[in-house]
């Protein structure tokens, strides 16, 4: 016996579900452990805790991961440039970007109003 009808919708709506998902590749979530790693390439400025090394370069720590991926690829795209960050951010790949937004995103910062 063929599946009732919406049977079938119940299957075409969760796999179209499941392919729009898989297809958007903003969606994939980077690896903190895997972007500590390659954060040692970013230290000298950056810190490895996100937190500012040289007077231009700012901190890192508790900053929105999708904000962190946007500029990295504002970067190596060209839309923004920097002197710096427009070397380094071409050597980069997808997965670089996703692992390194997740691992500055996921350093906790707390802050406190000045009285
Ligand atoms: C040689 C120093 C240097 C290195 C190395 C460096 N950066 Fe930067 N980075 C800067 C400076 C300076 C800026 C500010 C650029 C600007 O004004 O647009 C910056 C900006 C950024 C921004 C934008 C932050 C914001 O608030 O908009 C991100 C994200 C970033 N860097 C990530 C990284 C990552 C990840 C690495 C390592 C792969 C890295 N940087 C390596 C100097 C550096």
């Amino acid at each position: 016996m063929p599946p009732r009808p919406p049977t079938i919708f119940a299957i075409i709506a969760s796999s179209i579900l499941f392919y729009s998902i898989a297809a958007v590749p903003s969606l994939a979530t980077g690896d903190p452990k895997a972007g500590r790693k390659k954060a040692l390439e970013c230290q000298t400025c950056h810190g490895l805790d996100g937190v500012s090394k040289l007077p231009e370069a700012p901190n890192l720590s508790g900053q929105v991961e999708t904000y962190l991926v946007k500029a990295l690829n504002d970067y190596k795209s060209g839309a923004r440039t920097n002197e710096m960050m427009s070397l380094v951010a071409p050597t980069l790949s997808d997965g670089d970007i996703a692992d390194l937004a997740a691992w500055y995103a996921s350093i906790e910062v707390t802050v406190q109003k000045p009285r």
